[in-house]
């Protein structure tokens, strides 16, 4: 479904991603892990289209989009959760989801009330100003508004970063069931316990590189790997 060849992506002079080339099958969670400052957001925004690569192809679904305006990429079914959670503060819950619906022809119908059969949490603060919600409340927020587009592929950048233990919990099995309603998921992680729980397939980025790719279980028996590239 996605697959990128080689990216090198710049902020201004300074070169962040070397070489990077990935793979996302459909109906695959698969897991972008790694330390602060690896190139995670980076890699993810060069997806969406908000930091283009200077070189390297990013292609969804056989086409070539390296070149594409974000917003487009939004309608062919990219959806994009940011890592610093912004809502619409002034706007209640409800409205949040409502101003993000999108009529797509995918099959994939999400409206208001499915999201809040999703996240039950939510329907009990529809009404309440975005603005007032928990760090956990406005994650799933974000994702629900993500839902409301219709995506095929979500990309969640850290959803589970400085949330409590247990919402992240609660937040991981939810984004479990994501891959059971046929929806593809490329993840950014630090945290590797939600990676290993989640994923197919971790890649492991530092430096700005891919080091290492693998099935989970690979992952789980390589302590050297681990040890190397990750905090554990
Ligand atoms: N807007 C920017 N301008 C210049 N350098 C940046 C900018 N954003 C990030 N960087 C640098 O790019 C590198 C990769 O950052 P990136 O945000 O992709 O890492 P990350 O893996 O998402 O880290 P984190 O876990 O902290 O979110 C870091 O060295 C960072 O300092
Ligand atoms: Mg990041």
């Amino acid at each position: 479904m996605l697959r990128l060849e080689n990216l090198h992506t710049y902020y201004g002079l300074s070169h962040i991603l070397f070489d990077v080339s990935m793979e996302v099958n459909a109906g695959e969670i698969v897991c972008l892990l790694g330390r602060n400052g690896a190139g995670k957001s980076t890699t993810i925004r060069s997806i969406i289209g908000l930091t283009p690569p200077k070189s390297g192809v990013v292609e969804y679904k056989g086409t070539d989009i390296t070149r594409e305006k974000t917003h487009l990429r939004v309608r062919r079914g990219i959806a994009y959760v940011p890592d610093d959670r912004r809502v619409f503060a002034d706007l209640t819950v409800d409205e949040n989801l409502q101003i993000s619906a999108r009529e797509t022809q995918n099959g994939n119908h999400w409206d208001a009330e499915r999201v809040y059969r999703f996240f039950p949490a939510l329907r009990e603060i529809k009404t309440r100003r975005s603005g007032h919600l928990s760090g956990g409340e406005q994650q799933m927020l974000t994702i629900g508004r993500a839902l409301m587009t219709n995506p095929d592929l979500l990309l969640l950048d850290e959803p589970t970063e400085g949330l409590a233990p247990l919402v992240v919990k609660l937040l991981a099995e939810q984004i479990a069931k994501l891959r059971d309603t046929g929806l593809t998921v490329l993840l950014a992680e630090q945290n590797q316990e939600v990676s290993l729980q989640l994923s197919n397939r971790v890649y492991i980025i530092d430096n700005g590189s891919i080091k290492y790719t693998g099935s989970v279980d690979d992952l789980r028996a390589n302590e050297a790997i681990r040890r190397k590239f990750l905090c554990i």
